[in-house]
């Protein structure tokens, strides 16, 4: 019996090792399968780690690499394609302010105007500065601060596709606006072309074509930034003996927001920790910080370097403590030629008939004479 038996276990088992045959596969395919389910799912949940931990902790290697190798050195001076990222300001602040010092560039430099448009979103008169940049490529690049929660929606044939950066919240003539200037400033610093940087805000016009203010920017010995010695209470008078020692009343100016600088002054803006701690904290309204801090910290060690005047045309004459604003039924040839050349200034030390190249405010309104007017009236 043992015998049939096992003769039986034999044929029986004989049986299953031809099923075997068959069934193998399939059972391997089974746990094979099960395996690449979970292969995957732990490389998905590891890749968003990964992404996770690289955010959070590993900051600096994408601070230092701007492609996952440097071969060559096109790779390390190439402007990313878009100027999103994932820095916080300490990160971003720390790491514009690294400068190569040898000034022989191996390569052709082309020095780039850099346009930084300070804006709670949109941008009235993007149509108006399309036609103005249209031919230029390579001369200029572009950033905008919006207010944090803003997505802009600009088509990929638009000068303004992706060149939003990363932003927070503004608020009127508190530090956070100097923050918001300093963040534009230093993303414009990662393009190592940019050699001028110029603050807009979206109510702001260009009065010229673009060779033009790129001629007059570039040939200037100084940069235009507002700095005055002002008597009273809206200039001396916001002064905080606080300050001192590192600034004192003697040295304390005041200028228009909206400046042009070079790559210099941006630099010693971008760096600085010590003017920046005094005016958080003792520069608050009524002393509006973004008319004092740049203008000061810059006179005190670069005022050989500046102007002292703005190349933005505003109209304080209505006085309070906002401009007038233009609308649609103000603008004619007559009033644009007066903005252009209705002054005398010192221009590299000459007088000069061209003091702004800039104007503001403008309301949405006066887009659509202004498009009509620009190509006679504006040169472009
Ligand atoms: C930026 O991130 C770093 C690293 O996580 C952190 O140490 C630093 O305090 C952050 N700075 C700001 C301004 O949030």
């Amino acid at each position: 019996m043992g015998k049939e038996e096992g003769v039986k276990d034999t044929s029986v088992s004989l049986k299953p090792t031809n099923q075997c045959k068959t069934f193998l596969p399939m059972r391997v395919l089974q746990v094979f399968l099960m395996l690449v389910v979970l292969a995957l799912g732990i490389s998905v949940v590891s890749m968003h780690m990964i992404k996770y931990l690289k955010i959070q902790n590993l900051a600096p290697t994408t601070l230092i690499s701007k492609s996952d190798e440097i071969t060559t050195l096109e790779s390390f001076i190439k402007p990313p394609s878009s100027v999103w990222h994932s820095m916080n300001d300490s990160e971003l602040l720390w790491l514009a302010s690294m400068e190569p010092r040898r000034y022989e560039y191996p390569f052709k430099r082309v020095p780039k105007m850099a346009f930084m448009f300070l804006t709670k979103g949109p941008l009235p008169f993007a149509p108006l500065w399309e036609r103005f940049f249209k031919g230029h490529e390579g001369f200029y690049s572009i950033y905008v601060h919006t207010l944090p929660d803003y997505k802009s929606d600009f088509p990929s044939s638009s000068v303004f596709y992706r060149r939003q950066i990363p932003s927070q919240h503004v608020a009127w003539g508190e530090m956070s606006m100097c923050e918001a200037e300093r963040r534009l400033l230093a993303n414009a610093l990662l393009d190592i072309s940019n050699e001028w940087f110029v603050l807009l805000s979206e109510a702001c016009i260009p009065l010229r074509g673009f060779d033009f203010i790129y001629s007059y920017v570039s040939k200037s010995r100084y940069s235009f930034m507002g700095s005055a010695d002002e008597d009273g209470p809206y200039g001396r008078g916001r002064y905080s003996y606080a300050m001192g020692p590192e600034v004192q009343l003697s040295q304390w100016r005041k200028g228009s927001q909206w400046f042009e600088i070079n790559r210099e002054l941006a630099l010693y803006i971008v760096e600085d920790i010590i003017y920046y701690h005094k005016f958080k904290e003792f520069c608050r309204p009524p002393c509006y910080v973004d008319e004092h801090y740049f203008p000061t910290m810059l006179s005190i060690r670069y005022s050989h370097l500046l102007a002292k005047r703005t190349l933005t045309w505003t109209d304080w004459s209505k006085g309070g403590p906002h401009p007038t604003t233009f609308g649609k039924s103000v603008i004619t040839e007559m009033f644009l030629k007066m903005i252009q050349e209705g002054q005398s200034c010192l221009y590299n030390d000459q007088t000069s008939q061209v003091c702004y190249l800039f104007a503001r405010k403008f309301d949405p309104s006066a887009l659509e004479p202004l498009l009509k007017l620009s190509p006679k009236v504006l040169g472009f």
